[in-house]
């Protein structure tokens, strides 16, 4: 007797065991028979696994998985299964693409474009010297805040912020149309972008294109002052740059959600850097239910025949 097709959760830097009630139940609703197995239960070389729900898998498990039929990342980004060079040529790759996470992330960044406009971050740096100064109060149209990266959350992101009254602008590599925000494309039109904002958030994948992109050069684009609001992927960012725009001055504050380790060290001196907010990539997660409705539908579609609703473009990495 053959054993039952399989959905595999497998990390090797987080433990996915609380993931599994909701992949249970959402597999009993919507692909009854699919078996769910958290990972090394099932090893490498097992016929039965055809998906494979991961963060960070062992590189080289999905070229081991002979039945695989569908690679899920378990969130919006998918760099972390790209990056293995051995994944099998003709499974689909997909990652979670949800309304509720776009709003989440619509919130932190709400939160933290306020922090800057409203000063907060000035009268923070006062309370330790014990200073009583307001800062000056001006309407939310004359900072202008501009998000890199306009897919479903940044899209959503633009939104939300041009909704409170900010003169918003957004850049994405191959353009976009968002109702009520300024929109940028491509390389040729990022330094026009970039020059005239106050604030500037990424909400960029982690491609070829984007790795390193917030380095010495592009932090120099910026106004003097600006703020940079960093929810993207820590790769992007050239620490040492950043840290030396801080120095300078040419950077006026960062808040770093996402790092290229995480968590980041306790000793690491990001922490104790003035004017860095480092918050623990917080800025927005997808619910346990909705991953495993996507993932589970997903993987019954494929079994089906049909291509996933969610799949990425491998060669353009998101
Ligand atoms: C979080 O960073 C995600 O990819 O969902």
């Amino acid at each position: 007797m053959s054993a039952a097709p399989t959905l595999l959760l497998c990390s090797e830097t987080d433990d996915l065991g609380d993931l599994r009630p909701a992949f249970e139940q959402a597999a009993a609703e919507r692909c009854p028979g699919l078996r769910v197995a958290l990972w090394p239960e099932v090893a490498a070389g097992a016929a039965e696994v055809v998906a494979l729900a991961s963060w960070f898998a062992p590189l080289g498990l999905p070229a081991a998985l002979p039945g695989l039929r569908l690679i899920a990342s378990i969130g919006a980004g998918a760099e972390h299964v790209l990056r293995d060079p051995g994944l099998p040529a003709g499974v689909p790759v997909t990652r979670i693409v949800d309304e509720q996470q776009a709003r989440g992330m619509a919130e932190f960044v709400l939160w933290a474009a306020l922090y800057y406009h409203r000063g907060l971050d000035r009268v923070q740096q006062q309370q330790p010297r014990g200073v009583w100064r307001m800062p000056p109060q001006r309407p939310a149209a004359q900072t202008r805040v501009g998000v890199m990266g306009l897919g479903t959350m940044g899209a959503e992101v633009a939104r939300c912020l041009a909704g409170h009254g900010f003169e918003v602008h957004g850049w994405s590599r191959r353009g976009h149309a968002i109702e009520g925000v300024r929109t940028w494309a491509g390389d040729v039109q990022l330094e026009d972008f970039l020059r005239p904002l106050d604030i500037v958030v990424s909400l960029l994948p982690l491609t070829e294109h984007t790795r390193g992109l917030c380095n010495a050069r592009w932090f120099a684009r910026l106004k003097p002052g600006a703020a940079f609001i960093n929810c993207g992927r820590g790769e992007q960012v050239v620490l040492p740059d950043l840290l030396e725009a801080l120095e300078r001055g040419q950077l006026g504050g960062a808040v770093l959600d996402v790092f290229e380790h995480e968590p980041l060290p306790p000793v690491h001196p990001l922490w104790h850097t003035p004017r860095l907010l480092v918050t623990p990539h917080m800025a927005s997660s997808v619910s346990p239910e909705a991953m495993a409705r996507q993932i589970v539908g997903d993987t019954a579609r494929v079994l089906a025949g049909l291509a996933p609703v969610h799949a990425v473009d491998r060669a353009r990495g998101y």
